[in-house]
């Protein structure tokens, strides 16, 4: 070897890093109920999701899989409605969307976010009530603008003084006056457990509150008679477990709703605290409660206003992981396996980044199982990578599996339900998978596999 070649680093076969190695579960088996579906469990030794063995899935719609459990997905819907009762929930349709699930969420009584023409497309697709959509984007194209202002989505959150002369001119042409929101960028950046509140807020989205900006936007919004501003937004980070982050926003917003009430004697009446709540990937990983959340937001808001002299604004909330992530599975086929001697072994499965970008992209941790059937073997300290051309190309980093896997097992990852097929590509022509729905013991396929000719498809 070179004595130039560089040693393998964080990002190639180092050993298992010190601060987090992982635990060697007792049963290689079990399904921690906080991490996989609602509705999964094994029946003679197969993984089953929404009363489907996951064995029946694949012979039927082949692998790798996307696999969502309908009934986990609407019941997360459902606790989110009834913890915001006296509020808004509108999902956050960037986590994953599709026709069917747009669905699911008009069925279930939510509103749903979209950031792009093409998410409103979708769920104009299917009828979703345009009243009941938010439009986000920190730069939305005026193509965009202009079909929120014309087809009358119920929000649309302004991001940049362009923005602002924009709709003003869309709403002018259109004849509509269109509600609208100003994204505040209130210098608090929330991960997990962890917060920063910090006065500069250097990012693309929004208008700054310390410089002044969002004040500015205020003025320049309720200088236009065409648009109605309704209230202020903020987003805060993904991933979070507690509600210290939102309290400081929520507390910073509140200067700016004082503001504009002295200054142009006007109440806003709504106030959007985004998403962001997280939800356990692997064991030890904190399951917020969905109403502890619900009720600690709600008593901030409350106590924020009043504080502030202000009537208590409507609360609207913008749940997508946590609504999205635990429904959905991502089932794979086991091929090559090769032992490092010494250090681990290498489970290469049928998919990889092109489908789960999220281990490669931010360093995410996955729960897996070999889920074809039980085992009693050994825990075999393994990496679970795809098959791309790509040393980061991992799925999971640190796991255990039974010793006696074997080409032809499947191995179910939990948690993929958000940020995994919106975020999938075809990253060495791999055609993305399908998703199937799962409920009830019936599978149905919601969006179909890619095929070669897709690949092909609007090539010179
Ligand atoms: N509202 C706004 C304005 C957002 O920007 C987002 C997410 C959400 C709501 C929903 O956040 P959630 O509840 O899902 O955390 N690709 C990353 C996550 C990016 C989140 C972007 N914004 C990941 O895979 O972890």
């Amino acid at each position: 070897m070179s004595r130039f070649a560089h040693p393998a680093g964080d990002r190639h076969a180092e050993v298992l890093p010190e601060d987090r190695p992982p635990h060697v579960p007792a049963d290689l088996n079990t399904l921690d109920p906080t991490i996989w579906p609602r509705t999964a469990g094994r029946v003679d030794g197969s993984v089953t999701i929404g009363g489907a063995d996951v064995r029946d899935l694949v012979a039927r719609h082949g692998s790798p899989l996307y696999v969502v459990d309908e009934e986990d997905f609407r019941s997360r819907c459902r606790d989110y409605r009834e913890a915001f009762a006296g509020g808004e929930v509108h999902y956050a349709g960037k986590a994953f969307l599709c026709r069917e699930v747009a669905r699911w969420i008009m069925q279930e009584g939510l509103g749903l976010d979209v950031c792009s023409a093409g998410e409103l497309a979708v769920a104009l697709s299917v009828g979703f009530p345009p009243e009941r959509i938010t439009m986000h984007g920190n730069n939305k194209s005026l193509a965009e603008l202009e079909k929120a202002v014309e087809v009358g989505v119920g929000h649309i959150v302004a991001d940049s003084f362009e923005e602002i002369a924009r709709l003003g001119f869309l709403a002018d042409k259109h004849g509509r006056r269109p509600q609208v929101m100003i994204r505040v960028t209130v210098g608090v950046e929330a991960h997990t457990h962890e917060f920063i509140a910090t006065a500069h807020d250097d990012q693309k989205f929004g208008f700054s509150l310390s410089s002044g900006a969002a004040a500015e936007a205020a003025r320049r919004i309720l200088a236009l008679p065409q648009l109605e501003l309704v209230g202020l937004h903020s987003h805060i980070g993904s991933q979070i477990t507690d509600t210290a982050g939102f309290e400081v926003a929520a507390r910073r917003l509140a200067t700016l709703l004082v503001q504009i009430k002295e200054e142009h004697g006007v109440v806003l009446p709504e106030l959007d605290l985004g998403g962001g709540y997280g939800i356990p990937y692997v064991e030890g990983d904190i399951a917020p409660d969905v109403k502890e959340i619900a009720d600690g937001l709600q008593e901030i808001v409350t106590k924020v206003a009043q504080t502030a002299g202000l009537p208590v604004p409507r609360l609207t909330v913008e749940p997508g992981r946590a609504i999205a992530g635990r429904a959905g599975v991502t089932l794979y086929e086991v091929g090559t396996i090769k032992d490092v001697e010494g250090l681990r072994t290498y489970v290469s499965v049928d998919g990889g980044m092109s489908d789960n970008i999220r281990t490669a992209l931010y360093g995410a941790e996955y729960t897996a199982r070999l889920a074809s059937r039980e085992s009693t073997a050994e825990p075999m300290l393994s990496r679970l990578v795809g098959k791309h051309c790509e040393s980061g190309d991992m799925i999971v980093r640190d796991l255990w599996l039974p010793g006696d896997l074997a080409t032809g097992d499947l191995i179910a990852v939990a948690g993929t339900g958000a940020y995994c097929r919106s975020l999938a590509n075809n990253y060495n022509y791999l055609p993305r998978p399908a998703v199937v729905a799962v409920r009830a013991g019936e599978s149905r396929v919601i969006v179909r596999r890619e095929t070669e000719d897709d690949l092909l498809r609007g090539q010179a």
